[in-house]
């Protein structure tokens, strides 16, 4: 299956993600996590992505369009896939209907996690990330030990783009460019929206219901 992950900022994509990712056994890509690591690795699209990404805008198109396509046409995607920020733009959702198109595929699912701005907010100024991957909140979904990951024992960090500033601005971008995606691909006849403002697992549990109602109308 290929499934979608749309929502704001905060939305929950990646918690849910990962969960996604261990029970469905779908490679989860997430461009954010991508461009994040190409920034610690100090590459050419790694310094081209860090302004943009530090103040919250969107790295520009050609970029992304470019890095998806690459990593669309490893192996571990021919059974299936999982992208989580990706698309954000309507030329990002061409280029990729196109990309598949060209391999003979198609997306099946597209989740849209839908969440209110307050509980955006708070959700990610408490956010506290790993190196490990691993993400985890203050108040929400706490480590076991403050400040340290219950996976590897790294020491967790906020993301630059979590700060005050950079958040509004995320969402005013989300508005903008990332929004009109719900209209495009509810008139392709594949978009769920899912209630993101329930606790992490109940949100999981509706994920699961649903993606089973997609593999049922496959096999029809
Ligand atoms: P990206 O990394 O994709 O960030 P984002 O879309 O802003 O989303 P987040 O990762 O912040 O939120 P999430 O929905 O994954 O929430 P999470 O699960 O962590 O992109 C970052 C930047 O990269 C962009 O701004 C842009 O510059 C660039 N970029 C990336 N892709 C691009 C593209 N395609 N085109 C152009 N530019 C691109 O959860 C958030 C917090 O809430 C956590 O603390 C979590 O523990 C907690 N939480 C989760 N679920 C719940 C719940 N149900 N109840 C309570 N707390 C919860
Ligand atoms: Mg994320
Ligand atoms: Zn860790």
């Amino acid at each position: 299956m290929n499934i979608i992950l749309l929502g704001p900022p905060g939305a929950g994509k990646g918690t849910q993600a990962k969960k996604i990712q261990e029970y469905y056994s779908l490679p989860h890509i997430s461009t954010g996590d991508i461009l994040r690591e190409n920034i610690n690795n100090n590459t050419g699209l790694g310094i081209k992505a860090k302004s943009y990404m530090s103040r919250g805008e969107l790295v520009p198109d050609e970029l992304l369009i470019t890095l998806i396509k690459d990593r669309l046409s490893k192996k571990d995607c021919d059974e299936g896939f999982m992208l989580d920020g990706y698309p954000r733009t309507i030329p990002q959702a061409d280029a990729l209907q196109m990309i598949l198109t060209e391999s003979g595929k198609k997306i099946d699912a597209v989740l849209n996690i839908s969440v209110d701005d307050n509980e955006l907010i708070k959700r990610l100024s408490g956010r506290r990330m790993c190196k490990c991957g691993a993400s985890f909140h203050v108040l929400f979904n706490s480590p076991e030990k403050e400040d340290v990951c219950d996976a590897c024992k790294g020491k967790l960090y906020q993301r630059e783009d979590d700060k005050p500033e950079a958040i509004s601005n995320r969402l005013n971008v989300y508005k903008k460019q990332t929004q009109p995606l719900i209209d495009y691909y509810d008139k392709k006849k594949i978009l769920r929206t899912i209630d993101g403002s329930k606790d992490i697992s109940q949100i999981f549990e509706e994920i699961k219901k649903v993606l089973e109602e997609y593999d049922k109308k496959d096999t029809k």
